[in-house]
């Protein structure tokens, strides 16, 4: 039987959600704080105020054993925790850099109550420089110093515990973990931050602060990589003959190269790996390097996310007064997450040439709405938004595919006759699509 420990997670975004939530379903004492009171209140409710697959069954489970609860104060949350964790967001500013105010400001709400008594394990999930752990610790100290607290390094130790959860596969991920990476100066700290997990089971891999930080960068970058490189090998598979979906499959079977991440389309989006390059590439150049692969890889991702408008000037070169239909708005399936996504390039540079634009998602258009705010505005009549997606599809010239929802698999492609249709996911078949339209995708000739 797991003796549940008491832990607070700070931050009730997808990441601090999904880990509170399976921390408590595996039997742990889990609070969730966040500073937004409507949020909490939701949650209180039982409401799941974010779309993750798997998320209301775990917490509806861990509330019934009576294993979560919810808070907006601090001082409840710190005095009844041993283990703090922070997931909250650190943001690009517009050098590129991570904006750590969300999680200064937590280490300085959680110093608020940390009495001369107490031991705390204050544990990093939110994604931080390499080297935050080390400067937390000793501005954590100073606050407690500050305070009156006698040998403040004695009251805590913190802690990198970087997640590895994709969104829309959260909670899939976090209960079967690839590994789970804990970085501390004390290791007995780290052991008892990994016993957390032991019910799962995962590989474990306890370092020092900074690499564990670099773990976590590293992992994102890589993985970036991968897509920016299939990406530059599907444009040059395009102009050879080449099916770049082979010679994906091709290169995955060589196990130290391995199938995933390999899919060519328009790009990369989403909060975490556009943010988590340009902070490393940030961080590389503050210490004196050139970190050019880095620096391309994003460079070949903006570019790839007008690829499929670059295709549909070659079958349309004026899109003035033409309508164009875009399936798929958030920056991959199974989240309404907008953020970075390709379409909002794609639908401005639309927009720009005079297109109407009637674009259609399944979870994500109320958070598109919000993203083109300002062009609502502008182009109220040529910017819509249909709640089906062949409603999209009326009086469209061509259909733009950007984000895989499985349900565009199974399209009717008698609507489809006649429209120029890019594939910016290669999710249709070429031979048969092409006899129902002009048909495009991305590295298939
Ligand atoms: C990513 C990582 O996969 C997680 O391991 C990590 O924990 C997370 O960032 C984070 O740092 O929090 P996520 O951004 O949720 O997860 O999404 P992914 O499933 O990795 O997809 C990212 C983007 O890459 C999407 O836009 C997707 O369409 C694109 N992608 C992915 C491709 O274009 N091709 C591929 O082969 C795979």
């Amino acid at each position: 039987m797991l003796k549940g420990k008491r832990i607070a997670v700070i931050g009730t975004g997808y990441v601090g959600l999904v880990s509170g939530a399976c921390f408590a379903y595996l039997g742990h004492r889990v609070i969730g704080l966040d500073v937004d009171t409507n949020k909490i209140e939701r949650l209180k409710r039982g409401e799941v105020p974010i779309y993750e697959p798997g998320l209301d069954r775990i917490l509806k489970k861990a509330i019934e054993d009576g294993n979560i609860e919810f808070t907006t104060d601090y001082s409840y949350a710190v005095k009844n925790a041993d283990y703090i964790f922070i997931a909250v967001g650190t943001p690009s500013r517009e050098d590129g850099s991570a904006d750590l105010s969300y999680v200064e400001s937590a280490y300085r709400s959680i110093a608020e109550f940390i009495d001369g008594d107490d031991f705390k394990v204050i544990v990093n999930k939110s994604t931080v420089p390499v080297g935050t752990g080390r400067w937390a610790k000793e501005f954590i100290a100073g606050l407690l110093r500050e305070k009156g607290v006698k040998e403040p390094e004695k009251r805590f130790e913190v802690v990198s515990n970087p997640e590895f959860l994709r969104e829309g596969k959260a909670v899939e991920d976090f209960m079967n973990p690839d590994r789970v990476v804990v970085g501390a100066d004390n290791r007995e700290v780290a052991g008892l931050v990994a016993s957390l997990y032991e019910p799962l089971q995962p590989p474990i891999l306890i370092t020092d602060l900074p690499t564990a930080e670099m773990i976590k960068y590293a992992s994102n970058a890589f993985l970036a990589t991968k897509i920016s490189f299939i990406n530059e090998i599907a444009n040059v598979c395009e102009k050879l003959g080449a099916d770049v979906t082979v010679v994906a499959r091709g290169m995955g079977l060589d196990h130290r190269i391995s199938p995933h991440f390999l899919r060519a389309g328009c790009g990369f989006g989403g909060s975490c790996f556009p943010k988590d390059v340009k902070a490393l590439i940030h961080t590389a150049k503050s210490v004196g390097e050139e970190p050019r692969l880095l620096e391309s890889v994003i460079e070949v991702n903006e570019r790839q996310k007008l690829r499929p408008v670059e295709k549909l000037l070659k079958h349309i070169p004026d899109l003035e007064g033409r309508t164009v239909a875009v399936w798929g708005l958030a920056f991959k399936p199974e989240t309404d997450d907008m953020r970075e996504a390709p379409s909002i390039p794609i639908i401005r540079e639309l927009l720009a040439r005079g297109a109407t634009v009637k674009a259609y998602d399944p979870v994500a258009v109320e958070n598109a709405r919000r993203v083109f705010e300002k062009e609502l505005h502008t182009h109220p009549q040529r910017l819509i938004f249909t709640s089906d997606m062949y409603s999209a599809l009326e009086g469209a010239d061509a259909l733009i595919l950007v984000t895989e929802w499985p349900q565009f698999k199974e399209v009717d492609f008698d609507k489809l006759r006649g429209k120029v249709v890019i594939d910016g996911r290669n999710l249709w078949n070429p031979t048969l699509m092409r006899k129902y339209c002009t048909y495009e995708s991305i590295g298939r000739s």
